[in-house]
């Protein structure tokens, strides 16, 4: 048995096209984008803009030059944060953030540079956006949301939180991490300034890609500085996008295959968002019914992502999920790099079991799931 929960992590299998793209860009298309003039360099150069417009088309951006290629999400997100706070700035971000938000500010705030409030979510598993109005101060110059929590999946309120983020004047950012290509995304609508996002994961493409969405007029220090191809002449870095923050050769086998992801992934989003729902609902429905089992995931489908977050009896995470692993099923256990979220769940010793399903799983591997849950379940009660 071979089945592969573990889709929060980066997604699997990924589609047949997205495997062909990275090869043709290994291969038929293998040039320096951006740079030379020669038919396979501005071949290589309309595989980038491809993949821009289909992510421009995607998240609903002004202008494909919005789009921002990155190493993964972790790096888009630096990009935001440092590339936003200044000296005697205050940011508030919230405690159900990965580790990718909470560390590059607590670094800031551990240096002096920045004054830092997180956010406690409801008992319920969401923020409130009530809370997050009455921390802005009058020196708040950033707020970071997580659209969805990476440990229980709970949908955040980030258009709310948009909304008073805008009338407050503060710039918003939203990690975009367990969102993208899971849900229906539209940066204009939920008002946010910047949206980071990893390829990998629900956008089905390779890893090592990602990116961030910049809204026009919003300007960010540069992190990195270097070649883009256009205004050589100049020793400083262009103040155009997409080239002012994108310096250095791109990933062009993974930005094919990113690209190649986010069709496949447009073409049926609305499937893909009910399919899941679906897997995500018949888990939980079958886990609240397995004696010792403890679901820390909202119970409403449509409140989540495609993930289920639980324990088993008095098992620590890690013994659960490698039980799981014996047994073919691949899931993630332990603190999902999100402390915070942990801490929260009272989950931070022990950590928690997380089952995170794509459009490519079905029924019949929930169904073999949740037998190997009931028997590690009976065990563990057999042997406590
Ligand atoms: N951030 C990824 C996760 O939540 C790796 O598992």
């Amino acid at each position: 048995m071979s089945i592969y929960f573990d889709n929060a992590a980066t997604s699997s299998p990924k589609p047949p096209e997205v495997v062909e793209a990275v090869v043709q860009a290994l291969t038929r298309f293998n040039a320096n984008p951006g740079r030379s003039g020669h038919r396979a360099a501005i071949e290589a150069g309309r595989i980038v803009l491809d993949a821009r417009e289909r992510l421009q088309a995607l998240i609903g951006a002004e202008d494909p030059s919005c789009v921002i290629f990155a190493f993964n999400c972790t790096d888009a997100l630096n990009l935001a944060i440092k590339g936003t706070l200044r000296f005697g700035d205050h940011a508030i971000a919230t405690r159900l953030d990965h580790n990718s938000v909470l560390r590059p500010l607590s670094e800031l705030a551990a240096r002096g540079r920045i004054g830092l409030t997180l956010i406690d979510p409801r008992p319920d598993g969401f923020v409130d956006p009530a809370d997050v109005a009455a921390a802005v101060r009058a020196n708040t110059r950033l707020i970071v949301m997580p659209h969805a929590s990476n440990v229980t999946g709970a949908i955040q309120p980030v258009a709310a939180v948009g909304q008073i983020a805008r009338e407050r004047g503060v710039r918003y950012l939203i990690d975009g991490a367990q969102a993208l290509g899971a849900l229906p995304v539209n940066v204009r609508a939920l008002r946010c300034d910047l949206y980071a996002f990893p390829g990998h994961k629900s956008l089905l493409g390779p890893q090592g890609t990602g990116g961030l969405y910049i809204r026009p007029g919003v300007e960010l220090f540069t992190l990195r500085e270097g070649g883009t191809g256009s205004a050589s002449d100049s020793m400083l870095q262009p103040k155009e996008l997409p080239d002012r923050y994108e310096s250095g050769t791109l990933n062009l086998p993974g930005i094919a295959g990113l690209g190649a992801g986010c069709a496949h992934v447009a073409g049926r989003l609305s499937q893909i968002v009910s399919h899941e729902r679906e897997l995500t609902g018949a888990i939980r429905e079958g886990l609240s019914k397995i004696e010792g089992v403890e679901i820390y995931s909202p119970a409403e489908e449509a409140a989540c992502t495609g993930i289920v977050c639980f324990n088993v009896g008095d098992l620590s995470s890690s013994e659960a999920a490698d039980a799981l692993a014996r047994a073919g099923i691949a899931v993630r256990g332990g603190l999902h790099c999100a402390p915070g979220a942990h801490r929260f769940l009272g989950t931070l010793l022990r950590g928690a079991v997380r089952a995170s399903v794509s459009a490519a799983n079905t029924f019949e591997e929930v169904e073999a799931f949740l037998r190997t849950v009931r028997e590690i379940s009976v065990d563990s009660a057999a042997t406590g």
